[in-house]
């Protein structure tokens, strides 16, 4: 008793604390916006892009610093390293109010170390991993002077076109949105102030990864049920984790563009989610409300995003050039202004510049942060863990390290860049060849003297010709093993990196084609940004990996995983279709009034006549070096009410020969309900690790939470009834499956 009177009487005391604090900073923004002219409050509105390589099309033409000093600026993006930081934080320092800069940065999948890009890590399944990954990207980052990261990117993507599903965690909301907290806390750490904590971002506000066609800034149309249940629940996830920023997106929604959506910044972020952050702009995205047609001139433009909540402006330069007059005119009330400079401001005391704008910007720390061999021997960790053992026949890996000679072909065994891929941070003396490990050292410095290893090359990434391909079939012929290493170059998925065909690039299928007419055990490495299309592959290569873009240590824990020191445990975050025609493509759909229960009926059911419904490879999809048994599934109880809870058991036992870890999925389905619900939904997992023959029992607990949806007044309900249960190892691999029902 008394020990819970003394916890009560502390937390009292510290969210006394909290209260107190918060009521300071609040009070400190009343006294500096009464200080502020009108064009110093604007002037912290505005964020444009600095000497670093353009992440956009640049439209500014000016004087930065000139800008700065003139309290004109409150943000600057593309600014890296504790050098320029500095720089530029001392032309914010001869301003007139000295309002620090604020240094933000696309730090996406790690700053100078990285991590494998978001769709790869979020195939580890592994929450404590990816969150660690984004911890040490903020500890970098902020060494460098960055305050602040544009990520994690939260979109949902279910259109492999889509070159940004690299960017994001897959097409599932529930994963999608545990991911999109681990990542926040990660970035925020122990929370701004702390110099080691970066602001995390939550894009784009919303919808985008549904951009008509897979066409990046394509418009989206979409239900209102398909907006909460399906694309919203992400972007609720990073404020529960409490994410500093938000930014916008292109899209239009339903023929609003986002930027300029009211019912989406006000209504949904700010009013109903009671958001206290604030909300970036996309690049250039105000003022491309006019392309869209929803702005007559850049002036309007400004208008509608400021009144809509978007509150700062990135490189569009609408708020600097129109909102003074806008205000003077009455059409923008002074009242909004200052309610986005708070918003501004807030972040800046929470970060602790206004005590010492430098204190990001320190060399020494910059130094030891980016070169602690603890970061690269995570990233080795986590790249591991997001590799998806997806065929292995004849168990063919791994490999042994007595094979007398393995040959390595294909264009991306000696690659480095293509290996950190899309949005690695582009630090200019960074020597990308000597510090990323290619895949063909990393099988080297594994093997002993004892296995003479060869390497072709084939042909390059385009694979246009075929002229290399003899030459990979004669090494191919010296070897025991082939491992063979094709796939996307680092920018062939990414933004503005939309492909209508996803197949492997140019003929690199036929050169798997030839090798594998060696007759010789291949297995296939595929390194990329998005699902691919590869058939052939998937039908005649003897084993295949599929391992993203996985960032520094690529190559050494790719060899972890072919040699057996690692057994693999990524699962797939996305659907792998059979063929584009496929697309959009996802585990979660609602059955029709004719399913094909049948994969080869295509008479008077919802089928192709060319093609079968089910993917290549299902949403949770992976294999293990070892075998998973799933078996005694119990309930504690199969009927409960909306205040109860089923507790349900399963036991999952190791009978291969390797330790290896396993994700258990439990899905859902409401059989009958009031509005069409998906065939199944994933409503938990757990990533286990088990010993060979090792048996472990496995718990889920049910609740309301896990069986409600939206209803036809969109309103969050669980309705009576019964439901299916099912636990497997993958979307399309249900193991174990029961009947439930929650009664009223
Ligand atoms: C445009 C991208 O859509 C966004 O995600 C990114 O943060 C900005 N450019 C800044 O680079």
């Amino acid at each position: 008793m008394k020990i819970f009177v003394q916890s009560l009487f502390l937390l009292l005391l510290l969210s006394n604390l909290v209260f107190a604090q918060n009521k300071s900073v609040e009070k400190k923004i009343d006294d500096l916006l009464k200080q502020m002219t009108l064009d110093e409050k604007i002037g912290q509105l505005n964020q444009y892009s600095g000497d670093n390589k353009a992440t956009g099309p640049v439209n500014f033409k000016g004087d930065h610093q000139e800008m700065i000093k003139a309290g004109k600026i409150g943000s600057m993006l593309n600014i890296l390293g504790s050098k320029y930081t500095r720089q530029y934080q001392e032309a914010a320092m001869q301003s007139r109010l000295k309002i620090p800069l604020l240094f933000g940065l696309d730090v996406i999948h790690g700053y100078k170390t990285t991590f494998p890009i978001p769709l790869g890590e979020a195939a580890s399944w592994d929450l404590e991993a990816m969150e660690k990954s984004a911890r040490i990207s903020a500890i970098e980052a902020s060494s460098a002077g960055i305050h602040w990261t544009f990520a994690p990117m939260v979109d949902i993507g279910r259109d492999p076109r889509w070159g940004r599903v690299m960017e994001g965690a897959g097409e599932d909301t529930y994963l999608g949105s545990k991911i999109a907290y681990a990542r926040v806390k990660g970035f925020q750490g122990n929370g701004l102030g702390h110099t080691d904590a970066v602001m995390a971002c939550a894009k784009h506000f919303a919808a985008y990864g549904a951009a008509v066609g897979g066409r990046d800034y394509n418009s989206v149309d979409m239900s209102e049920r398909q907006l909460w249940e399906t694309y919203l629940p992400p972007f609720k996830a990073t404020i529960d984790a409490g994410v500093a920023t938000f930014m916008n997106s292109f899209n239009d929604l339903n023929g609003i563009p986002a930027t300029g959506n009211k019912y989406l910044q006000r209504d949904i972020l700010k009013s109903k989610w009671n958001y206290q952050g604030f909300i970036v702009s996309d690049w250039g995205s105000i003022r491309e409300m006019i392309a869209h047609g929803y702005s007559k001139d850049l002036s309007e433009a400004a208008l509608q995003a400021l009144t809509t909540g978007n509150d700062m402006d990135m490189e569009s330069s609408a708020y600097h050039n129109h909102l003074a007059k806008l205000i003077s005119d009455k059409k923008v009330p002074i009242e909004l202004v200052d309610d986005a400079v708070r918003r501004i401001l807030r972040k800046k005391f929470e970060l602790g510049l206004f005590d010492d704008p430098y204190k990001f910007s320190n060399p020494v720390r910059e130094q030891k942060e980016l070169n602690n061999p603890a970061h690269r021997e995570f990233a080795r960790e986590i790249a591991k863990k997001s590799i998806v053992l997806l065929k292995n026949e004849k168990q063919t890996l791994p490999i042994s390290r007595n094979t007398k000679t393995i040959a390595m072909i294909g264009p991306m065994a000696k690659v480095t860049k293509d290996n950190h891929g899309f949005w690695a941070v582009d630090i200019p003396e960074l020597d990308y060849d000597k510090f990323v490990v290619t895949q063909f050292d990393g099988v080297k410095s594994h093997l002993g003297k004892a296995t003479n290893l060869l390497y072709e090359k084939g042909c390059d990434i385009d694979c246009k010709s075929n002229e290399g391909f003899a030459k990979a079939v004669e090494t191919a012929k010296k070897a025991d093993v082939v491992i063979l290493s094709v796939g996307e170059r680092w920018n062939q998925s990414g933004e503005a990196k939309s492909r209508s065909n996803i197949h492997l690039p140019g003929m690199q299928e036929e050169l798997i084609k030839a090798v594998k007419a060696t007759g010789k055990p291949v297995v296939v490495l595929i390194n990329a940004g998005r699902p691919l299309v590869f058939d052939w592959t998937a039908d005649n290569a003897d084993a295949i990996l599929y391992t993203w873009w996985l960032g520094t240590e690529a190559g050494n824990a790719i060899a972890d995983v072919l040699f057996g020191d690692y057994n693999p445990s990524g699962k797939l975050p996305m659907t792998f279709p059979r063929s584009e025609g496929q697309i959009p493509i996802y585990y979660n759909n609602f059955n029709t009034g004719r399913p094909a229960r049948d994969e080869n009926a295509t008479n008077y059911v919802s089928a192709y006549i060319d093609l079968k419904n089910s993917p290549k490879f299902a949403f949770g999809y992976g294999l293990s070096y070892t075998d998973f048994k799933y078996s005694d599934l119990k309930f504690d109880k199969k009927k409960m009410r909306e205040n109860e809870r089923i507790e349900v058991s399963l036991n999952v036992t190791n009978t291969g020969k390797y330790s290896g870890e396993e994700v258990v999925q439990l899905y859902l389905r409401d059989k009958v309900a009031s509005v069409v619900r998906p065939v199944k939904e994933l409503k938990d997992f757990q990533k286990i690790k088990l010993n060979a023959g090792e048996t472990k029992t496995v718990k889920f607990m049910i609740e309301k939470e896990k069986l409600s949806f939206y209803n036809a007044q969109l309103n969050w309900v669980a309705e009576a009834g019964e439901f299916d249960l099912m636990i497997g190892s993958s979307s399309a691999d249900i193991r174990l499956k029961d009947i439930f029902e929650l009664v009223k």
